[in-house]
């Protein structure tokens, strides 16, 4: 697999600004017992292939990246690449990966496996599970 990288400005890539924004609904999801539900109704960004989630404060330990993938599942990252800089991954759609929203481009599978980048290791992935119209992405 080779990487192809998601059109973003310069400046984007310099800043680190994410293609990904916070939900549209914030409450769309919720955490508790090192679990991440999400209300798949009110999380339209997930409806349709290439759309993402950005997760982060309510309580979670971490940034957590929630995607619809190219292959129709869902897939959950650790929201942060493992280079240096550890800046904010985003989907790319049509390829199967994430990518790294800085200037290094850092791309991963879905597995978390990098295939692109300066980082030496993989990135964070978490087991999700698809309960009718709520989505469970467990990060213990
Ligand atoms: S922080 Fe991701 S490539 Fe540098």
């Amino acid at each position: 697999m080779t990487a192809q990288f998601l059109n973003r400005s310069f400046f984007q890539r310099i800043f680190g600004t994410p293609a990904t924004h916070k939900p549209i609904d914030p409450q769309c999801w919720s955490f508790s017992d090192d679990k991440i539900t999400v209300d798949l109704k009110r999380a339209t960004e997930l409806k349709k292939p290439g759309g993402a989630l950005r997760l982060e404060g309510g309580g979670l330990p971490m940034r957590v990246l929630v995607i619809c993938g190219d292959d129709g599942k869902f897939h959950a990252f650790h929201n942060r690449c493992t280079h240096i800089g550890h800046r904010r991954l985003d989907p790319v759609p049509g390829t199967g990966t994430v990518q790294c929203c800085s200037v290094g481009k850092s791309t991963y599978t879905y597995d978390g496996k990098k295939i692109f980048g300066p980082p030496t290791g993989p990135t964070k992935t978490f087991k999700v599970e698809a309960d009718g119209d709520r989505l469970i992405v467990f990060l213990g």
